[in-house]
């Protein structure tokens, strides 16, 4: 049997006031200045007033960088390392969505390693340690507080470059659920159903393995049992506890299991049609499901029972497709748009569905998954998707 590997931060911590003790960590680690990555969100909320103030109260300086608004791309990493050196920052706390902290995963890469971002694109390629990264996950969530990736887009090429690297994990996750009660609806069903979507992609991957296969089902579970709520009503937080909880399993399964072929295809629409990633996701999860049940209908029979659906006296082939019914039945409940419902031209689609078959293939996403499709099979799932 080969060795297998199962990495997450030095420190995960979790509950209501876990972002407070951002300056202890940092003062932990033996860091002096702390560079803050965030976004002009957070600041409006006065997420990053709170949290300069938790630096100050353990003494630890800081500079800040709040204006990953958007993607994060190869010049907005490049402005924050110059900030990170201009102030002789030797630690970065990100606070908000994927995108800052897969901005303050690339600067800390940048600052130890020679070389520019795109140099390091792939897996395995970083090779040193970058600085301490402490993550503080706003939303619930891309993973990204507890995973070894980050996606970052390089502006001359128009394309999302993916560094993989037990490198680019935080070494510390502080996964406060409070923080995720701002999260506005449509955040909310996108970024919860790209957590879902880790779960399920992770626990069929075949690169999973018993470490992350207990991650992967807990996530379904309390994913699957609380996104509903928190659609309904965004202040019930033992609901939205749940989802950070969810969110966080479902990141640490991934990042070690890999995800597979909904997050292969949903690349290529990101980059071409401009759809954020949860969105591009769930418009997907139905049909790729669909598609991959016959690889592995005792794993999809797992899921349909994390899922809550009665698979009593079912074999596996039919609990799989009562799993398939659970998320179809989600997906309905929480008004997710199909890809043309998005404004994606059609016209455009059959023009490059092609290339974007062939760039989901090259990624190596879904070469994980159970039923490995041919292009031109990625290229019907993307017509069954566009609705
Ligand atoms: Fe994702």
């Amino acid at each position: 049997m080969a060795i297998r590997y199962f990495r997450m931060p030095a420190i995960c911590a979790f509950g209501t006031g876990a972002s407070e003790t951002a300056g202890d960590e940092v003062k932990r680690l033996g860091c002096k200045k702390a560079l803050i990555v965030s976004d002009s969100v957070m600041a409006k909320l006065g997420q990053v007033a709170r949290l300069q103030e938790k630096l100050s109260a353990a003494s630890v300086q800081f500079a800040v960088y709040d204006k990953v608004d958007a993607e994060p791309t190869d010049a907005i990493v490049a402005e924050g390392l110059r900030l990170l050196r201009h102030n002789d920052c030797d630690a970065l706390v990100a606070l908000g969505g994927g995108s800052p902290i897969d901005t303050a995963k690339a600067i800390s890469i940048l600052a130890t390693n020679e070389g520019k971002i795109s140099d390091f694109m792939g897996i395995g390629k970083v090779p040193k340690p970058g600085l301490p990264v402490v993550a503080i996950p706003t939303t619930a969530g891309t993973g990204s507080e507890v995973t070894g990736y980050t996606i970052i887009t390089d502006t001359q090429k128009d394309t999302k470059m993916l560094i993989g690297s037990p490198y680019a994990m935080p070494i510390v996750a502080l996964v406060d659920p409070d923080l995720t009660l701002s999260m506005p609806r449509g955040i909310t069903v996108a970024t919860g159903l790209d957590a879902l979507t880790h779960a399920i992609e992770s626990y069929v991957s075949l690169k999973s393995q018993p470490l992350t296969e207990v991650y992967s089902l807990e996530a379904i579970r309390l994913i699957s049992a609380n996104l509903r709520l928190v659609y309904a009503n965004g202040n019930n937080l033992e609901a939205r506890s749940n989802m950070a909880l969810g969110s966080l399993m479902a990141g640490i399964a991934f990042s070690n299991a890999s995800v597979a072929l909904v997050h292969g295809m949903s690349r290529p629409i990101g980059a071409h049609f401009h759809v954020a990633h949860g969105v591009s996701n769930a418009a997907l999860l139905g049909p790729v499901t669909g598609f991959s049940l016959m690889g592995n209908p005792r794993k999809y029979a797992d899921i349909a029972d994390a899922m809550g659906a009665d698979t009593e006296g079912m074999g596996d082939d039919k609990a799989a497709g009562a799993g398939l019914w659970e998320i179809k039945n989600l997906i309905r409940d929480l008004k997710v748009p199909s890809l043309k419902d998005l404004g994606v031209e059609k016209s455009k689609l059959d023009r490059i569905v092609g290339q974007m078959a062939k760039d989901a293939i090259a990624s190596g996403s879904p070469g994980n998954n159970p039923r490995i499709p041919t292009e031109q099979e990625i290229v019907e799932l993307y017509y069954i998707a566009y609705g």
